[in-house]
C-alpha cells in the first residue's frame, strides 16, 4: 500500500536506463518513471512520458531542442541532465519556458582525462591497427619496423580549454614527459598553470602543438572550429585528440588531413551526429575511435547520477540546485 509520503513524492521521468544504484535512489525518493529497456527517446517521446511529471532526468544523447522543450507539459519544472555537457538542450528555450536546468560537473573530470590520454597513446602508438592485425590473424611476428608510432615524451601538447578536464589532462601528460601549452579564455594562476605555457590566441598555439587536445564546449561559435585552415597551422605529422564534442571538428577537413598524413593520427571519442559518425573515419587506419566512453566507468556514472539526484533533491526541497546552469 502506498503511504502518504510516497504518494506526495515528485514524479520524475528518467529518459534512459541509469546505473542500478542511481535508479534505486531515484525510485526510493521519487515516483520514478524508468526506462528499463533503455529505448532512445525522441523529444516527442520524452514529452509524452512526462505528462503529469514534475521533473525530467535526461541524458547526453537526448535531443531537447526548442520544439521538444515546448512540447513538455507545464507540470515539468526542472531538467537535470546526466552529463556535464548541455549542448543537447536548447538552454534559451528552457530559460524562456522558466525551466531550471542542472548538469553534473567535476565528477567526470578524471575519467574523461584518462580517456584523452588513452586516445593520445592509442593514436600515437597505433594501438587499434595492432589490435586489428592480431584479431585478423595477420600478425606474422615481431619485426624491427612494424607499426612504428610516435613517442609522446618530449612532444608539445597543446590544450584548448584549460578547465577542470584540460588541467587533468595536463597533469597526466606531464608524467609522459610532454611539455604543456594551453589556451583558455582566462590565464590560470601560476599554481594551476604548473609551468604550462599560456597562449592568449588559440590559433597562435597551433604551430607548437605536436599533439592537440580539445576541451571546449560545443556552441554555435565553436562549430567546426578545427577546420582545414587551422589544421594547416599544426606541425606536420601532429596528432589530434577530441574528447569534447564532435561538432567542434570539421570531419571532412580532418579526414582529408588523415588521408594525406598531414595529421599523423587522430584519437576521437566524440563525433558529430553520434552514433552516425562520418563514414570516412571507419576506413582510416590512423584514426583511433571510441564510442563516447569519456565518463564510462561505474564509479563515474554512479557519481554523475547521484549528482543529478542531488540537484533534483535540492530543487524539490525549495533550495538552489548546486549545479544550476539555467
Ligand atoms: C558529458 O557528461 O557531457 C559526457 O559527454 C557524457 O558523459
Amino acid at each position: 500500500m502506498r503511504t502518504d509520503a510516497q504518494a506526495s513524492r515528485p514524479v520524475l521521468v528518467l529518459t534512459r536506463h541509469l546505473p542500478d544504484a542511481v535508479e534505486a535512489r531515484a525510485a526510493r525518493d521519487y515516483d520514478a518513471r524508468l526506462n528499463p529497456e533503455d529505448k532512445a527517446l525522441s523529444g516527442t517521446d520524452i514529452a509524452a512520458r512526462a505528462q503529469g511529471a514534475d521533473g525530467v532526468l535526461c541524458s547526453a544523447g537526448d535531443r531537447l531542442d526548442a520544439d521538444a522543450i515546448k512540447a513538455l507539459p507545464d507540470s515539468v519544472r526542472i531538467l537535470a541532465t546526466f552529463s556535464v555537457g548541455t549542448d543537447h538542450i536548447d538552454l534559451n528555450a528552457a530559460k524562456a519556458r522558466g525551466l531550471v536546468v542542472t548538469n553534473t560537473p567535476d565528477v567526470l573530470t578524471d575519467a574523461t582525462a584518462d580517456i584523452a590520454l588513452l586516445l593520445m597513446l592509442g593514436a600515437a602508438r597505433r594501438a587499434s591497427e595492432g589490435e586489428r592485425m592480431i584479431r585478423a590473424g595477420a600478425w606474422t611476428g615481431w619485426t624491427p619496423t612494424q607499426l612504428l608510432g610516435t613517442h609522446l615524451g618530449g612532444k608539445r601538447l597543446g590544450i584548448i580549454g584549460m578547465g577542470r578536464i584540460g588541467q587533468a589532462v595536463a597533469r597526466r601528460a606531464r608524467a609522459f614527459g610532454m611539455t604543456i601549452h594551453y589556451s583558455n579564455r582566462k590565464r590560470l594562476p601560476a599554481e594551476l598553470e604548473e609551468g604550462a605555457v599560456f597562449h592568449a590566441d588559440p590559433e597562435a598555439m597551433l604551430a607548437v602543438s605536436d599533439v592537440l587536445s580539445l576541451h571546449f564546449p560545443a556552441t554555435p561559435e565553436t562549430r567546426h572550429w578545427l577546420n582545414a585552415a587551422r589544421i594547416e597551422k599544426l606541425p606536420p605529422g601532429a596528432v589530434v585528440v577530441n574528447t569534447a564534442r564532435g561538432t567542434v571538428v570539421d570531419d571532412e577537413a580532418l579526414i582529408a588531413a588523415l588521408k594525406t598524413g598531414r595529421i599523423a593520427a587522430a584519437g576521437l571519442d566524440v563525433f558529430e551526429n553520434e552514433p552516425n559518425l562520418h563514414p570516412g573515419y571507419r576506413g582510416l587506419e590512423n584514426a583511433f575511435l571510441l564510442p563516447h566512453l569519456g565518463s564510462a566507468t561505474v564509479e563515474t556514472r554512479n557519481a554523475m547520477g547521484f549528482k543529478a539526484l542531488d540537484n533534483l533533491d535540492a530543487f524539490f526541497a525549495g533550495a538552489e540546485p548546486p549545479d544550476r546552469v539555467v
